[in-house]
């Protein structure tokens, strides 16, 4: 056993080496020097592995930490790993308890090759970012990348190689629980996100000691599960899948993501898992991706109530052939696939080819180098919960909050003229909350409520009077009546009602998305009292609230925020932070307009008001509660119209459009521009907007700036009617403007 082992060590060396050899260069051509090197040491270590060896490299098992997913109650991992039989872990925690594990795997298996660990570090490991979605309507691209670095940091710490994130799901219906997880509706944002993410999470170097392997999932099309009920059902168009889900992975992809993960979905009869075309075709073949791909928590074993695979050899022979490098908690490959081997279902070469891709990443991880080098519990507690850390996700979650309404300037508060503020309502004092679902190691008892972060910032100047008024959900209203009093007895109201952080996350789907128990009769209890109110929410979905929306002078959008988020939301309502956050999603007025987003198609009907033949609804209207790309500013900002270089764009040349945005306050603010065009007649239906560039930018009181956008012919294209992605000459539109539904326009044309 011993001697075997040895002859992987000088490959340890030899990684190493390339590992400094990376870090020197920078050229592509050494780069793929740098992949044939690693290349010929997975060959090596391949060319010593048994057949059971190779198969244990493609299970994926979960630790004892937590459990993500259904399990049985004799779950053991021990003897197989013992055994050599596990290529990685997930759900296992901490340096120590990673140390442990990595031990056998090395020491005592008869190669000593490492695991990989995995973990759902999906916005923080301990220090706590907003919910994916917050951090999208900040449009902040490098702050993106920086709170993923983070969480790459302090998890890689404790011992974890890999996250399984980002999710780039593009999600437009806001029953659905995952909604939260991904960044909202938009392929053009969504793809810009998920790069930042795989950038943040991966660094330069994956063999660096604060970086881990990122995880580009659900492939594909999860976020269009039907009715927005978790594993639904996907059936779309090849169109919408091509034009609106997969750009986000490509990016992903493109960014150098090393995983992907197969989704639980079927898309139009054949389960992600077992898709060949979207799996192999696509990912590993068209697209060139050379790392490895994960199935979802058992997914290969679900192909059979999907209904596709009668037993476990079929589920294993569909997820094989598809392209399912690893079965993450299936326990299926091992054992069907010696068997599926000697049937001659599945070859030799599909198995080493999965095997390679695995131990490609491990190397590119160094863990070949130093098998411990990720769990070092001296790093664990320097770098987890840092000053730093902290910092960073307090700023996050201020540029994550979106102010939705702020009738007469009722914010931000001003202490100076408040003697007495009522913070009422079930999400003033919670901690719990606060953090979202999927926080990984993330304490509750380390993030900062509303009530904690309001009272230190208003020590000595301002009185807080907090009631909780009801809870989120149930029927009790026994406590409104001490709210209702402390309200009467304030200058001004906040009130912080929402979602539980239990609604929204896996398998937590809602089918009304307003506000949950009596929430919305307190606030009509409140509102009778004449006080001002300012409702913040907390939630992680978009919200149907057309009652709030009507009736309360300010509402401010703070989703879940992480673990800073009370001093980041007192920040605002004090105004020591002027809000900036957009919308990255659609708000609804109700779930009746779902799915709705600012995309649509304009239909042969499109809707006028008074007229009866044509696309709207009885009782509500079709504009949304809120459009994407929304959100408010302490100041105001004026646009120009827009001045264009040109008014025709050649093939291989340059269009630039420039507006002037003048900050017409008297605070200093942060304005998201947004660049919408739309294609007038294509050989296809064309969307009504679509998003094509932003820029954030500071604009101090008073001033302007000029921002320059330029489009060429590859932000035209689209799949025409024989699906080439192509642009096609015509008339375009071109829109700039604040957010979705207020625009400037100009015309243009593409000529061939
Ligand atoms: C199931 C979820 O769909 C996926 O996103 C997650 O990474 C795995 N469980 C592991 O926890």
């Amino acid at each position: 056993m011993k001697a075997l082992r040895s002859k992987i060590v000088p490959f340890f060396i030899a990684t190493f080496a390339v590992a400094l050899f990376l870090t020197t260069c920078e050229s592509a051509v050494k780069i793929d020097d740098a992949e044939k090197e690693i290349a010929r040491k997975v060959d090596s270590v391949l060319s010593l592995m048994t057949l059971e060896e190779k198969v244990g490299q493609l299970m994926q098992y979960s630790g004892f930490g937590e459990f993500t997913g259904p399990v049985s109650a004799d779950h053991n991992y021990m003897e197989p790993l013992k055994e050599g039989k596990i290529g990685s872990m997930l759900n296992a925690n901490g340096a120590e308890y990673t140390r442990k594990l990595q031990q056998i795997a090395v020491e005592e298996t008869r190669l000593g090759i490492p695991l990989i660990f995995g973990y759902d570090v999906i916005h923080g490991y301990r220090t706590i970012f907003p919910i994916p979605l917050a951090e999208t309507a900040s449009w902040d691209l490098d702050l993106i990348e920086t709170s993923a670095h983070v969480a790459a940091t302090e998890a890689a710490a404790a011992g974890q190689h890999w996250t399984f994130a980002p999710m780039v799901d593009i999600a437009r219906d806001p029953r659905w629980g995952r909604i939260m997880e991904g960044a909202g509706e938009d392929p053009y944002l969504g793809s810009l996100v998920a790069a930042a993410r795989v950038k943040g999470f991966q660094g330069d170097d994956l063999a660096a000691p604060n970086t881990i392997a990122a995880c580009a999932k659900h492939f594909a099309a999860y976020g269009a599960t039907m009715a927005g009920k978790d594993y639904n059902t996907v059936d779309i168009s090849n169109r919408t899948l091509h034009e609106i889900y997969l750009p986000p992975f490509k990016a992903a992809v493109d960014a150098g993501v090393e995983t992907f993960m197969s989704a639980f979905n079927e898309i139009n009869g054949i389960p992600a898992t077992a898709n060949r075309y979207i799996l192999n075709d696509l990912l590993k073949e068209e697209w060139q991706f050379k790392g490895f791909i994960v199935s979802d928590w058992s997914s290969i074993r679900e192909l059979i109530p999907h209904g596709i695979a009668a037993n476990d050899y079929e589920a294993g022979n569909l997820g094989m052939n598809a392209g399912v490098d690893m079965d993450m908690m299936g326990m299926i490959y091992d054992p069907q696939l010696f068997q599926l081997l000697e049937d001659g279902k599945v070859t030799q070469l599909q198995v080493d080819d999965a095997v390679r891709r695995i131990l490609r990443v491990k190397f590119k991880l160094g863990l070949f180098d130093d098998p411990y080098r990720y769990c070092d519990e001296e790093r664990e507690k320097e770098v987890i919960m840092s000053e730093e850390h902290l910092e960073i996700s307090r700023d996050a979650a201020r540029k994550s909050i979106v102010l939705l309404k702020n009738e007469n300037n009722l914010l931000p508060l001003d202490p100076q003229k408040i003697n007495t503020i009522a913070l009422v309502g079930p999400m003033g004092d919670t901690r719990f909350d606060l953090i979202g679902e999927w926080s990984a190691r993330g304490n509750p008892e380390e993030a900062i409520s509303l009530l904690e972060g309001l009272t230190r910032s208003l020590e000595g100047k301002a009185k807080i009077l907090h009631a909780k008024g009801c809870e989120i959900s149930g029927e009790d209203k026994s406590g409104f009546s001490e709210a209702i009093r402390a309200a009467s007895a304030a200058d001004v109201v906040v009130a912080a009602v929402g979602e539980s952080r239990m609604m929204s996350g896996e398998a937590l789907c809602r089918s009304d998305i307003g506000l949950p128990g009596v929430q919305k009769e307190f606030l009509m209890e409140l509102q009778k009292t004449g006080k001002p109110i300012v409702v913040v929410l907390m939630n992680g979905r978009p919200l149907g609230i057309p009652w709030v929306k009507g009736n309360v002078p300010a509402i401010l959008e703070t989703w879940f925020l992480g673990t800073q988020a009370g001093p980041a939301i007192a920040d605002v309502l004090l105004g020591m932070y002027n809000p900036s956050g957009k919308l990255p999603v659609t708000f609804p007025v109700s779930v009746g307009q779902v799915p709705i987003f600012y995309s649509y198609k304009n239909t042969g009907r499109p809707p006028v008001p008074g007229i009866r033949w044509n696309s709207k609804y009885l009782d509500i209207p079709v504009e949304p509660l809120f459009p994407f790309g929304y959100g408010l500013s302490y100041t105001t900002f004026e646009y120009s119209e827009i001045t264009l270089s040109d008014t025709i764009l050649l093939p291989g040349s340059e269009l630039t459009a420039e507006v002037t945005v003048k900050n017409t306050g008297v605070r200093d603010g942060e304005e998201i521009i947004q660049l919408y065009i739309r294609d007038l007649v294509g050989s296809v239906t064309r969307p009504v907007l679509e998003l094509k560039g932003f820029r954030k930018e500071n604009i101090p009181a008073g001033e302007s700036v000029t921002v320059r956008f330029t489009l060429t012919e590859e932000d035209l294209k689209f799949y025409d009617i024989n699906m080439d992605f192509t642009a096609e000459p015509g008339t375009f539109e071109l829109f700039i403007g604040p957010n979705s539904a207020e625009l400037k326009k100009a015309t243009f044309a593409f000529m061939e």
